[in-house]
């Protein structure tokens, strides 16, 4: 935690934050600040501000700021020794090795090496006699050696404890083995044992975008459940954030990737040279996924499974991915259930014309409505129409509406007048909607409303705004403290959140340190450097002067005893004495 002030200021006179962004974000400069389209989350204009003069950045859209060692922790999910690890790299730095405790780090490093041991041990088994029968399953399912060596694939013996035993030898714990979901942990009559919890299943090691063995997926041999199991969330991983087969896929230069629902489809995809292939990891796409592809894909090709719950999937895929500003191709995948069975029936050439003729998305979804209703009908073709105007109206883009109405009407024979009408009406009233929701919004916001970050200060308004007054004022002019300590304490603040920034302010002043934004990261919470981030910036270039400074803590000492006032039920015996005192009761 402690590294040193000294450190972080010359680290960051080395590394600004406009290089450490511009990877992620496509900056453009506006006088003194750069703004881009925000990478953690989904927008269409650029509300994502970068402020070079004192290294930190705010999105006006979703609140995410920081320093820039916030901006590397979030983007990169690393913690914050490794996010300045990272910047010294970067930098050319040598990071100071003592004087800051990297616990939670070194947990980290010493689990990677777990997994890096696990993986290795998976994949030895396969070339011996314990490990023929997966071999023989892989070899089976038309693996090569060179795939099963490339994705390090291997085999978790059938036995209760081979695993633990050989990672025991090396130096791991059986609490570390646990803590790395490798082994179950059973107690019987007080007494603890643990053994493998992979046993006799083919291994897919899950690896992360810079190379460390994150997870393990085992499958079975035969037609037993559950078919897969999987790592749980540990310190080093957590479903749904990554992507299988990025790391490769990453280097292939495509601005396409191939998005399957399974890694042994990605596998036999890479196998059959799309090695621009990725899968998801067993769960639905998430959010945070969708934004990672982006980070490497203009489009995404889904080739998910052709049966029920892959049709599901596959919409549910098409709307994260769409709303991410993904362009979508659907493969409509005939003649196998999966990839993986296409390419082993037919070959590499089907799955390219399959690839080549795959529609966009709006095709796929008018296909499906289609699909549902009887076209020989006219209610079939108005209730088809209805659903087609619903689709149509969703495009943003005026030329790509005016081909599919056309084609539209066309095919049914319906006038082009009349659909583009209904388009058009739809698409003011959701206009109309969207724009009353983006005013509601606002509304919410300025009067504090549903604060996330700090729930406390819905209730606690005329108090939460004085103190954040309070923050904004020593963060950019922190000369005040020594002539307000006295009359303000930490203690003093209503809400949780603001008094824990204030309280990192205050200590940090009273030891005549620095609060400059980039020192508070260690301290501060990612939703705690947000917010002070938004109030150091929206103080920036004010003149402050002591009596407003009195005024805030006024106001919040004032709620402070209103607050109590209330209830007095909560109050301890010593604070019924304080009142006392004071005269309140
Ligand atoms: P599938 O059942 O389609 O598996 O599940 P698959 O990839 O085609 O596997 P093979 O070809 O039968 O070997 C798709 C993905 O869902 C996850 C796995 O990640 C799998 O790759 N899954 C499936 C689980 O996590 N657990 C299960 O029990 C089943
Ligand atoms: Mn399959």
């Amino acid at each position: 935690m402690a590294i040193s002030d000294e450190y972080i200021q010359r680290l960051l006179s080395y590394v600004d934050i406009e290089s450490v962004v511009s990877p992620y974000v496509n900056l453009r400069r506006r006088g003194r600040v750069l703004t881009g389209l925000c990478p953690f989350h989904n927008e269409k204009t650029p509300s994502f501000t970068v402020y070079p003069e004192t290294n930190s950045f705010y999105c006006f859209g979703c609140g995410a700021a920081g320093s820039t060692i916030n901006f590397v922790q979030k983007i990169e999910n690393l913690d914050y020794v490794e996010a300045i690890k990272a910047l010294s790299q970067r930098a050319g730095l040598q990071m100071p090795e003592d004087g800051y405790d990297d616990s939670l780090s070194k947990r980290r490093m010493r689990m990677l090496s777990i997994n890096r041991e696990a993986a290795k041990f998976f994949n030895s088994v396969l070339s011996e006699p314990r490990g023929e029968k997966v071999l023989q399953y892989f070899l089976g399912r038309g693996l090569t050696h060179k795939t099963i060596t490339h994705f390090g694939l291997g085999c978790a013996p059938d036995s209760w404890d081979d695993l633990k035993k050989h990672l025991n030898s090396l130096g791991f714990s059986n609490e570390e083995l646990y803590a790395a979901n490798l082994v179950s942990r059973s107690e019987r009559n007080g007494k603890v044992s643990y053994f493998d919890r992979f046993r006799n299943r083919a291994m897919t090691p899950i690896i992360d975008l810079r190379g460390n063995v994150v997870a393990f997926g085992g499958r079975v041999l035969d037609d037993s459940k559950p078919k897969y199991i999987n790592t749980s969330d540990t310190l080093v991983y957590k479903k749904g954030r990554d992507i299988f087969a990025l790391n490769f896929a990453k280097n292939t230069g495509s601005s396409q990737l191939i998005l399957t629902e399974g890694y042994m489809d990605a596998i036999a995809l890479h196998q059959y040279g799309f090695t621009n292939a990725v899968a998801g990891l067993g769960t639905a796409l998430t959010r945070e996924q969708a934004q990672l592809l982006s980070r490497y894909a203009d489009e995404i090709a889904l080739a998910y499974d052709a049966d029920e719950a892959g049709i599901k999937a596959k919409n549910r895929a098409i709307d994260i991915l769409s709303s991410t500003g993904l362009k979508i191709r659907v493969l409509n995948l005939t003649g196998g259930k999966d990839p993986d069975e296409i390419l082993r029936k037919y070959g590499r050439e089907r799955f390219q014309s399959l690839l080549d003729g795959a529609s966009n998305d709006i095709e796929y979804k008018l296909l499906a409505q289609r699909e549902k209703f009887d076209l020989s009908t006219s209610n079939g073709k108005l209730e088809f129409l209805r659903e087609a105007v619903k689709l149509l109206a969703d495009l943003d883009g005026a030329i790509e509406r005016d081909i599919y109405i056309s084609k539209l009407s066309s095919e049914l024979n319906v006038s082009r007048d009349a659909i583009q009408t209904q388009v058009n009406e739809l698409r003011s009233k959701k206009n109309r909607y969207k724009e009353r929701e983006r005013v509601k919004a606002l509304k919410r916001e300025s009067s504090g409303e549903g604060d996330r970050l700090n729930p406390a200060r819905n209730v606690n308004l005329r108090a939460a705004k004085a103190e954040e007054r309070l923050i904004t004022i020593l963060l950019n002019s922190p000369e005040f403290y020594e002539k307000i300590e006295q009359n303000i304490k930490p203690e003093d603040f209503v809400t949780d959140f603001n008094r824990h920034i204030f309280t990192v302010i205050y200590n940090r002043l009273s030891e005549q340190k620095s609060v400059e934004l980039s020192l508070l990261s260690g301290e501060l919470s990612d939703d705690e450097m947000s917010r002070a981030t938004k109030l150091f910036l929206q103080g920036r270039g004010t003149a402050f002067s002591l009596p407003e400074c009195n005024d805030c803590i006024g106001v919040i000492k004032q709620e402070k005893v209103n607050k109590t006032d209330i209830k007095p039920s909560e109050l301890s015996d010593e604070d019924y004495l304080k009142l006392f005192k004071k005269g309140n009761i």
